[in-house]
């Protein structure tokens, strides 16, 4: 199963190949903070330290937002719209 790392504590959780990072919610380990769900608040700002393939493409939505928000650099992903393939490190920027 994938490996979700979190970049600044070295914990990590693991989580079914496909399903989306929200689902970290449901492991109790998340260290990234949800709030919308949808692409609307920018609360769960990541940066994707490695494994950025292993994510799913950027949503229109995300893409929007990420732009409004002034935050569309390489790195940036919202983490309620990252479907998960593979083993990644991320860093919560909220
Ligand atoms: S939780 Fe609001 S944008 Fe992801």
């Amino acid at each position: 199963m994938p490996r979700v790392t979190f970049g600044q504590t070295g914990n990590s959780v693991e989580l079914s190949s496909g399903s989306s990072l929200i689902d970290l919610e449901d492991t109790g380990k998340s260290e990234v903070p949800f709030g919308c769900r949808s692409a609307a608040c920018g609360t769960c700002l990541i940066d994707v330290e490695s494994g950025m393939s292993n994510l799913g493409p950027r949503t229109e939505e995300e893409q929007d937002l990420l732009h409004d928000l002034d935050m569309d650099g390489d790195k940036r992903r919202l983490a309620c719209q990252c479907k998960i393939f593979g083993d990644v490190t991320i860093t919560p920027l909220n």
